[in-house]
């Protein structure tokens, strides 16, 4: 049987990456095999690509459609290397960004037609999506807050992203609040503003009721 396969989404700084490691470790703990993969990156192609995008490394600015195909380029890497072998396999899959990023980051964000986009996702997933999309959702004030005290607990330099300013970031979470609204099957929207405990109970629940309601 093919696997499961999840997206987190949303914003910076509304704990996706801590949500879903809590995710695969209390799916592996009740005895399923789980892949944990993230992007851009996940593949070795993709985290090169990951590097030019965080970090300008190329030495040059990168255009806003070389920025989204570099994006896409990633995916099509991760889909047919990792996420669809593993599906195959059997195993749930949890993915720490996915398609909506795009849509959301470079189609309302930076303006690109959304369907568009949408259509450069379907090219690079083969039109894979996920059974399920989970989008902590967080303003953008308390995730940019929650985002500098992470990299000065860390000590990590601001990439490119989190240079990014406020009317961007609005941008980017009301495009997603769009497209979960659009697609109410796919989505499950989580209030991420609330401590890490509370939003796992709620992730854990919504994954629950995706195994029953497919078991
Ligand atoms: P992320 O891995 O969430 O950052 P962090 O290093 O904080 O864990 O994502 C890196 C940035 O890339 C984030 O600001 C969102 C952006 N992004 C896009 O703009 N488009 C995309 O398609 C993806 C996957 C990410």
């Amino acid at each position: 049987m093919r696997g499961r396969f999840i997206s987190i989404e949303g914003p910076d700084g509304g704990g996706k990456s801590t949500q879903a490691k809590r995710l695969v470790r209390a799916l592996t703990d009740s005895g399923k095999q789980v892949l944990y993969t993230r992007e851009p990156g996940g593949t070795p192609t993709g985290d090169l690509i990951r590097g030019i995008l965080q970090h300008d490394t190329s030495g040059e600015a990168i255009h806003p459609e070389t920025e989204l195909l570099l994006f896409a380029a990633s995916r099509a890497q991760l889909v047919q290397c990792v996420i669809k072998p593993a599906l195959a396999r059997g195993e749930w899959v949890i993915c720490d960004r996915f398609i909506d990023s795009t849509t959301a980051y470079q189609g309302y964000g930076r303006g690109f037609p959304v369907d568009v986009v949408k259509s450069i996702n379907e090219f690079a997933t083969q039109a894979l999506l996920p059974d399920l999309t989970l989008l902590l959702n967080v303003d953008v004030s308390l995730g940019a807050q929650r985002t500098h005290r992470r990299n000065a607990d860390i000590g990590q330099v601001e990439d490119r992203f989190e240079r990014e300013d406020d009317a961007y970031l609005t941008r980017v979470r009301d495009g997603y609040l769009a497209l979960a609204e659009a697609s109410p099957e796919r989505f499950r929207l989580i209030d991420a503003s609330r401590d890490e405990d509370s939003v796992f109970e709620t992730v854990w629940a919504l994954i629950s009721e995706l195994e029953r309601s497919v078991a």
